[in-house]
């Protein structure tokens, strides 16, 4: 099972605002789409309110303190639950957001999709910061709005 996480963020780490992203870009849809597709996405309960349904063609994994649950999705209380529960799945598990559930699983993935955005926007939700050097960029990809860029976690 392979654990991953997904974002898009502008060069100064901002990935939301007002629990929305702060920018529109089908075509980084587009790419999020194609990449979760028929795999598992596990997000803070945050995002998927902001969201407002599961995700069609995805395993849906909340993550809560909450206990709430939510129709269509599993509901776990911490990232490792999911990794965890993701293990009985042959599917790549996807962190989607937002900036806790990012804080909590940069340290766990072995491969980030990052599309970083070109324009600068404002924000109040941030990617965590973290050293480049303990990761080896496999993919770049050059779109209008972005560049996307797949980083796998080297060896310890
Ligand atoms: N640019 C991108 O790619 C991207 C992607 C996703 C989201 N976003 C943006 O990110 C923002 C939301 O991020 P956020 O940091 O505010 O919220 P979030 O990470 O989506 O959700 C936070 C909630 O998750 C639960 N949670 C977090 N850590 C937990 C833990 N260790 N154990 C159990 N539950 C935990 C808590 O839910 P309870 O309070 O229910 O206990 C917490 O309130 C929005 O602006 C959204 O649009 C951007």
């Amino acid at each position: 099972m392979t654990k991953a996480l997904i974002v898009a963020m502008t060069k100064d780490r901002v990935i939301g605002k007002n629990n929305d992203m702060p920018w529109h870009l089908p075509e980084d849809l587009k790419l999020f789409k194609a990449k979760t597709t028929g795999h598992i996405i596990a997000m803070g309960r945050k995002t998927y309110e902001s969201i407002g349904r599961p995700l069609p063609n995805r395993e849906n994994f909340v993550i809560t303190r909450s206990g709430k649950e939510y129709d269509g999705c599993r509901v776990f209380g911490s990232v490792q639950e999911c990794i965890k529960a993701a293990e009985e799945y042959d599917k790549t598990l996807f962190f989607i957001g937002g900036g806790q559930i990012y804080s909590d699983a940069v340290d766990m993935v072995d491969e980030m999709h990052i599309s970083y955005i070109k324009e600068n926007y404002d924000g109040d939700t941030f990617f965590p910061e973290f050293d480049e050097s303990r990761w080896k960029v496999t993919e770049t990809e050059e779109y209008g709005d972005f560049i996307y860029k797949k980083f796998v976690r080297l060896s310890a």
